[in-house]
C-alpha cells in the first residue's frame, strides 16, 4: 500500500488531501474523504464563526478519522473563526491568502499540525523557518486563487528548498498525477476540482456538469489587476469581469461586482452569472462518482504506474 511520511504525520491511510474549498468543502465531502482514508478539509471561506462551529460539529458526527480545516486569512472573520477552531480542537489547519505567522504560536500551543498553502519557493522557506509541519505547494493550474508558477516547475524547487514534507496541488486528478507528484519529490497530493465532481460534494449539479463538459481550454484567469488572480471556467461572468478590468475600473468597484458570485455559481448553479471555480485539469474529468472510488482509483493507478516504471525500457 502506497504510504508516505505525511500518512504517519497526520494519521491518515492515503497521501491524498481534499483541498479546503469555499462553499463546497462542507461536512458531507470532508467526512467522505476522511472516511475513505484521505484528509478531508473543511473550507471556511469567508463564513462566520457560527457556520464554522456547525461544520466542525457535523464533520465530527460523520467521521472519527482525522480531518483538517482551511482558513483564508483575508476573511473579515479570521479572528473569531480561529478562536472557534482552537476551542473545537481541530487537529490540522491549512492556511492561505495571507501570512499565517501571527497565528502560529497559538496553533502550536493547541498541538495542531500547520500546513500553509504556498505558491513560491520564498514563501516555502519562510514558512519552514516559522516552524510549520508541512506545506501544500500549489501550481497555477489550480482552481481558485493562484500564483504564477506551474506545478511541474514549482514542486521540485520547493522540495529542494525545504526539509518538511511537501504536498503537490494543481492539475492533479488521477493516479498519473499522484505518481508524477511523488516523482517530483512531493509526499502527497491535494485535489480540488476532482472532488467537486464527487457524489458527496454539495456543489450544484449544473456546476458539476460544466466541469464534465470542460475541455483543456475551458478555464481562464481573472483578477490580475487586483493582485488576486482567480481561475474559473469561462462564462459570461469572466467575460464581463475581464472587460471591466480592461476598462480600468477601480479595485473597489471590481470587488463589488464580484461579491456573492461564488455562492451564485457553486451552490445556486447560475452557470453564466456565477463564478465556477475549476482548474485546468477539468478537461480530464468526465464522471461524477463516490469519493471512495475516486481515492481508491487514484491510489491503485499510481501504484500500478510506479511498479511498471521499474521495468520501463522506453517503449
Ligand atoms: C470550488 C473551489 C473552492 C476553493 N476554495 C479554496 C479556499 O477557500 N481556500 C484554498 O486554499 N483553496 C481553495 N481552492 C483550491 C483547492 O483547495 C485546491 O488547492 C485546488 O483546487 C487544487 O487544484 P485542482 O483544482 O487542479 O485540483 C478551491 C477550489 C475549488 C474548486
Amino acid at each position: 500500500m502506497l504510504r508516505t511520511v505525511i500518512c504517519d504525520l497526520l494519521g491518515i491511510q492515503h497521501p491524498v488531501f481534499q483541498g479546503g474549498m469555499a462553499h463546497v468543502g462542507t461536512a458531507e465531502l470532508v467526512s467522505a474523504v476522511s472516511n475513505a482514508g484521505g484528509l478531508g478539509i473543511i473550507g471556511c471561506g469567508y463564513y462566520e464563526a457560527d457556520w464554522v462551529r456547525n461544520q466542525i460539529g457535523l464533520t465530527k458526527q460523520k467521521t472519527a478519522k482525522p480531518f483538517g480545516i482551511n482558513v483564508p486569512l483575508t476573511s473579515p472573520h479570521t479572528k473569531e473563526v480561529i478562536d472557534v477552531i482552537l476551542r473545537e480542537g481541530v487537529a490540522i489547519i491549512t492556511t492561505g491568502a495571507a501570512d499565517p505567522r501571527p497565528y502560529i504560536p497559538s496553533f502550536k500551543q493547541a498541538g495542531m499540525k500547520i500546513i500553509p498553502v504556498i505558491s513560491t519557493v520564498s514563501a516555502a522557506k519562510h514558512m519552514e523557518e516559522a516552524g510549520v509541519d508541512a506545506l501544500v505547494a500549489e501550481g497555477m493550474e489550480s482552481a481558485g486563487h493562484i500564483g504564477e508558477i506551474t506545478t511541474m516547475a514549482l514542486i521540485p524547487q520547493v522540495v529542494d528548498a525545504v526539509k518538511i514534507p511537501v504536498i503537490a496541488a494543481g492539475g492533479i486528478a488521477d493516479g498519473r498525477g499522484l505518481a508524477a507528484a511523488l516523482a517530483l519529490g512531493a509526499r502527497g497530493i491535494q485535489m480540488g476540482t476532482r472532488f467537486v465532481c464527487s457524489t458527496e460534494c454539495i456543489a450544484h449539479q449544473r456546476y458539476k456538469q460544466k466541469i464534465l463538459e470542460a475541455d483543456d481550454h475551458a478555464t481562464t484567469v481573472t483578477g490580475q489587476t487586483t493582485g488576486l488572480p482567480l481561475r474559473a471556467l469561462k462564462n459570461s461572468l469572466t467575460e464581463q469581469y475581464a472587460a471591466l478590468e480592461q476598462a480600468g475600473i477601480t479595485k473597489e468597484e471590481l470587488n463589488l461586482f464580484g461579491e456573492g458570485r461564488m455562492y451564485l455559481g457553486l451552490i445556486e448553479g447560475d452557470t453564466e452569472e456565477g463564478s465556477l471555480l475549476a482548474g485546468q485539469i477539468a478537461g480530464m474529468i468526465n464522471d461524477i462518482k463516490p469519493v471512495k472510488n475516486i481515492i481508491d482509483e487514484v491510489i491503485a493507478q499510481a501504484e500500478k504506474i510506479i511498479d511498471s516504471l521499474r521495468d520501463y525500457k522506453g517503449r
